[in-house]
């Protein structure tokens, strides 16, 4: 066994601290954050999701973020980036490779049904810019559009008559490709630099206007987010969901993270710079989607929010809400195109560990791996369009590797960490360039408690779906 690719250097590295961080802020915001959030949240009990919600950010979420972040740059200074690179160099054995087929194939796989999505929003943001999505007060105009923009007819279109869905979708991917292939620093840095500044401009028009709705109907909307239904915390499953939401929303667990700070210098900081992104996740998460979505849904819906799914309150509720108030048009391009810039940023994130394995498992240059890459993903995307009857694949797909296969990553991480690379060794390396100390007993709970409470997660998942 010898290690992947002696004889390929990565160039890459990040321009700049903050481009950086705002490119791993730009992976964690995404669709996560304004549709999966409040959807769990709804259909876990409203305000009672959020304590265990913030108990996963401290004891999963914010730890193993560091691990990854620390394990990243301590192997990319080693001149490894890619999964079974990383791998192989905190475990100090090639052997490890094997481990980190996940890290690669979670966020391949996530991609192909992540830009269908992503092609939704570049639709709703473009129909309602011409106009088209006015529809008027008529909740079941808003239905029948989204089922037919998503294929969910059977008039035997794959989307549905006269959609121009397979447009969208090739656009989507033209400008993930571009931004791939121009590289970490030009293409993905660059982007992010710009985009998340733009999508926290289009959250605050939109939150603006939902708060501003009339009063009684918004303080209900946030009543029924923000007051806990104290039953909810006795069933497990509310910690099931909690726990993954906060995997999937902070992109820890996925291989993208380790990936990412394989990029940084020898004394670039890991723990101010983690905990920054982190932060910037749950302002997006907490204050902006969880302001937006689930109150303004609330005041459409009511009580019946519960009952919509994921994508249920983002496409079909909200444009209902917009219908009703003045300059509708305005806040649906707004809300929509923000979506859009969010899940791109995220999208961009999911190619780059595949990139930098056939870069560093193959010696292929970045031009020749992230086309080849690229078609890969084209025709995984597809074959998921193609075979989906409507959101069927999409959801097996979303439940298999979004939240089954993150379970069983985010463990191998965290032994890893813990008791292979060594919460000592781990500790030392993480304070190289620090600006911020980890609190020592985080290296602890690196240790002892998130194995155990992952593993107490994952025997009740099982339980819960066999
Ligand atoms: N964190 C992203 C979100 O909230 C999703 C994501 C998954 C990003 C996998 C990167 C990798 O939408």
């Amino acid at each position: 066994d010898s290690m992947p690719a002696e004889d390929y250097v990565s160039k890459e590295q990040w321009g700049s601290r903050i481009g950086v961080v705002l490119a791993v802020a730009g992976s964690a915001v995404g669709l996560g954050n304004f549709l999966r959030f409040p959807g769990q949240a709804a259909q876990n009990g409203g305000g009672a999701f959020l304590l265990p919600y913030f108990i996963s950010l401290l004891v999963l979420g914010i730890p193993l973020c560091w691990a990854e972040w620390t394990m990243g740059r301590f192997s990319g200074v080693r001149g490894f980036h890619s999964a079974p690179g990383v791998f192989s160099v905190a475990c100090r054995t090639p052997k490890a490779r094997y481990l980190s087929v996940f890290a690669l194939l979670i966020p391949l796989v996530i991609y192909m049904y992540y830009i269908v999505i992503e092609a939704w929003c570049l639709s709703y943001a473009w129909n309602y810019f011409t106009g088209d999505l006015m529809l008027g007060e008529d909740s079941d105009a808003y239905t029948a559009y989204f089922d037919n923009t998503v294929g969910m007819n059977t008039d035997g279109h794959v989307f549905g008559k006269g959609s121009s869905m397979l447009g969208f979708i090739l656009i989507t991917f033209a400008v993930n490709f571009v931004l791939i292939y121009r590289g970490v620093s030009a293409g993905i840095e660059t982007f992010c630099k710009f985009a998340i500044p733009l999508m926290v401009v289009c959250a605050l028009c939109v939150l603006v206007r939902v708060l501003t709705l009339p009063s009684e109907q918004v303080s209900a909307g946030l009543g029924f987010m923000w007051n806990p239904k104290p039953e909810a915390l006795t069933d497990p499953k509310t910690w099931l969901a909690a726990s993954g939401q906060i995997f999937f929303s902070l992109s820890v667990g996925f291989g993208v993270i380790i990936n990412y700070s394989s990029y940084l210098g020898k004394k670039d900081d890991v723990v101010l710079s983690g905990l920054t992104a982190c932060s910037m996740n749950e302002f997006f998460e907490v204050c902006l989607g969880g302001l937006i979505t689930l109150p303004a849904a609330f005041i459409f819906l009511g009580a019946s929010v519960a009952s919509f799914g994921t994508f249920g309150l983002g496409f079909n509720a909200l444009p209902n809400v917009f219908a009703q108030m003045p300059a509708g048009q305005l806040f649906g391009f707004l809300w929509f195109f923000m979506l859009f810039l969010a899940a791109i940023t995220s999208s961009l994130s999911m190619l780059q560990p595949v990139i930098a394995f056939f870069e560093e498992g193959f010696a292929l240059e970045r031009h020749v791996s992230s086309t080849f890459l690229g078609m890969i993903a084209l025709a995984g995307t597809f074959f998921v369009v193609y075979f989906s009857k409507g959101l069927k694949a999409l959801d097996t797909l979303d439940f298999w590797v979004g939240t089954f296969l993150i379970f069983v990553l985010a463990m191998i991480q965290a032994v890893i960490y813990g008791w292979v690379f060594g919460i000592v060794r781990g500790e030392r390396e993480a304070h190289v360039g620090a600006h911020l100390r980890i609190p020592h007993f985080v290296q602890l709970i690196l240790k002892y408690v998130v194995p155990v409470y992952l593993g107490a997660i994952f025997v009740a998942f099982c339980y819960q779906n066999v």
